[in-house]
Parts: C-alpha cells; sequence; structure tokens
C-alpha cells in the first residue's frame, strides 16, 4: 500500500504532471494510509483544527431532535432509524441523543455513517450506536427506512474548481514545480459537473467549486433510501450568497485553528483540513434529479436560532416520499 505522497506523485505520473485539483483533495483528506479524516484527524474543537458549531452549543442537537421527532410524526413512526453522516468529534449525535430524554431516547436506533478510524473511537466515547463504513450500508439494515442529518459532512467531499475565462472555463489543476505543489488551469480532461454554476454570467477570472461526488453520493443513496428524511446542514449558501463578492472563490485549508488560503493549501496534504462552500443551490437540484422532495434553503439560524456562527451555515432539508 503506498502512503499519501507516493499516492499523489503516482497520480501526478499517470496524469503527464498535473493532477486536476479533486484528485489531490481525495488523496490529501482520504487516502487510507495518510489522509487526513481517514489516519490524521485527532479530533474536532479546541484541540484540534478547526471547531465546529456542536462544539460551541447543544442548541443544534436540540433543534435537530426537534426536526427529527417533527420527522418520525410525519412519517407515523413511534420507533424509528436516525443516521448521522460524518459525526466529527460525536458531540453532535450526543447532544440529539440527549433532546430525546430517557424514554425517549430507547425508541430510536442510532446509525453512524464514519469513514474514519481516530474519528470513530473519539465518536465511542460519546454515543452508542452501530457504525457504517457507507450510508447504502446503514439503510440495509434500517431496511431503507431513515431520518438522516449531517453538518459538515459534504464540505469533506474533494470538489472540483473552476476558472470563468473570456471563452468559457478551465480548471484547477496542481503541478509539482521544484518539489511544490503549484496551480495551473487547464482544460478540462472530463466534462462539466452538472452544477447550477454554469448557468450563470460571470466576470472573466471567477473561480468556482462544484462537489460533483456529492451528487454521486446522493445517486447512490437513492435506491437504498424507501422512506424518511434528510437534514443537510454546511458551510455554504446558494451560488448568489457564495460568490458575491469573491472572485476567487471559497477554497481554504485549516491546521491548528489557522485558517490557510492560497498556497498554503497545497502545503501540508494530510495534515490539515481542506475545504471549499457549500452550494445549495447544486444540492437542490441535484435532489431533484433523484425525485426527493426539495425544501426551503434556509440559514442556519432558523433551525437553531442560538447556534453561535449560525449565520454562515445554511440549511435544506429533503424527502423520500
Ligand atoms: C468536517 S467533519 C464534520 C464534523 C461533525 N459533523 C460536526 O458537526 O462537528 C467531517 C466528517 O465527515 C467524515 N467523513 C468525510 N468523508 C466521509 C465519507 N465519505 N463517508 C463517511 N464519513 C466521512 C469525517 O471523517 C468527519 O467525521
Amino acid at each position: 500500500m503506498s502512503t499519501g505522497r507516493q499516492a499523489l506523485q503516482s497520480a501526478l505520473d499517470e496524469n503527464g504532471g498535473a493532477i486536476p485539483f479533486d484528485t489531490f483533495m481525495g488523496i490529501a483528506l482520504h487516502h487510507p494510509q495518510d489522509g487526513y479524516y481517514t489516519r490524521n484527524v485527532r479530533t474536532i474543537g479546541s484541540r484540534g483544527d478547526f471547531t465546529t458549531v456542536p462544539q460551541l452549543t447543544p442548541a443544534l442537537g436540540e433543534a435537530i431532535g426537534q426536526w427529527l421527532r417533527a420527522q418520525a410524526n410525519r412519517c407515523g413512526w413511534k420507533r424509528f432509524n436516525v443516521i448521522e453522516c460524518g459525526p466529527g468529534s460525536g458531540s453532535l449525535a450526543s447532544a440529539v441523543m440527549k433532546s430525546f430524554g430517557w424514554l425517549g431516547k430507547r425508541k430510536v436506533d442510532l446509525h453512524l455513517v464514519e469513514t474514519s478510524e481516530p474519528l470513530r473511537a473519539e465518536q465511542r466515547k460519546f454515543v452508542r450506536g452501530t457504525w457504517h463504513s457507507a450510508i447504502e450500508e446503514a439503510l440495509a439494515l434500517c431496511e431503507g427506512g431513515a431520518l438522516i442529518y449531517h453538518n459538515e459532512f459534504f464540505d469533506a467531499f474533494p470538489c472540483r474548481v473552476f476558472r470563468k475565462e473570456n471563452d468559457g472555463w478551465t480548471e484547477l489543476h496542481l503541478k509539482a514545480i521544484e518539489g511544490k505543489l503549484q496551480e495551473i488551469f487547464l482544460a478540462p480532461a472530463r466534462p462539466l459537473p452538472a452544477s447550477t454554476v454554469f448557468a450563470r454570467d460571470w466576470n472573466d477570472g471567477q473561480r468556482v467549486e462544484v462537489f460533483e461526488p456529492v451528487r454521486e453520493w446522493m445517486r447512490g443513496m437513492t435506491a437504498s433510501w424507501q422512506s424518511g428524511a434528510m437534514l443537510v446542514i454546511d458551510y455554504g449558501g446558494t451560488t448568489e450568497e457564495i460568490y458575491h463578492r469573491r472572485p476567487a472563490g471559497t477554497l481554504r485549508a485549516y491546521r491548528g485553528q489557522q485558517r490557510l488560503t492560497g498556497d498554503e493549501v497545497y502545503e501540508m496534504p494530510g495534515r490539515q483540513d481542506i475545504t471549499a462552500d457549500v452550494n445549495f443551490d447544486d444540492l437542490a437540484m441535484w435532489g431533484r434529479e433523484f425525485g426527493w422532495k426539495v425544501g426551503q434553503i434556509k440559514p442556519l439560524g432558523e433551525l437553531a436560532a442560538a447556534a453561535p456562527g449560525a449565520e454562515a451555515f445554511r440549511c435544506v432539508s429533503f424527502a423520500k416520499l
């Protein structure tokens, strides 16, 4: 099995010396031996590289608990399956389960979808449940009926990055120059992904991010998901909200609570988180594509009023009818 560095080098060699950004991000975050999430992340919160809303307040967990109870009522479920994807430190799942109270908790079967061994170990300190490596595996055990939620999960998927030129779009690639990865924009070698961003007029030079594997994740689960609802919470917004006055796009990394941009994003692959804003217009479009009922895109403040830092977050719900 190769190390992350070897995997990056092989990818560069196989692609004529330049790899698309999403290949880099996939290796840096998810390489089985050396990825940031798979191996190197210790925890999330003040002792980790970045902090998420659930570390700051139990209000988000309480609000999600309320949403889950409302959805269970709507589905007529007295006992039900709850799936959290990408539970991080486990503090959100813990707050959600607490919100059910001692008796209510006994009617909920909690499933956690997590690919990171270090984070699974952390989560086990806070919650009881059944862990899975893929949503399809969790849905199979739930016989297709489940209420699903996640916070800052989609933003950990690799994204493709594009730049508007006067005659179309180029795609961000990385090239090793004197041992350092450097940005270079080339004609996309693959078709442009399905995204709302390409339907708009942009100034030349505008950079945009598309989480193409999120669409594949949604497509992959749709056959196993028979009934229930899914609440998606993430950093981001509509296309308009994300890119208003942001010609350079939203790509960034986090290490030791520092926000890193530009070349710093490529400095320590596997040792820092890399992320971008999630485009909720794309999520809504993809949900409709798969025949799901799509709710309104809302500021997180409408779900959990007391959540600090909630202004930069949006949520949207989907229902499988
Ligand atoms: C940014 S953290 C989210 C933390 C947490 N939800 C919170 O609110 O604090 C991303 C989480 O998703 C997990 N993850 C990333 N990609 C995944 C995938 N494809 N399948 C399952 N888990 C994944 C990571 O290991 C991590 O637990």
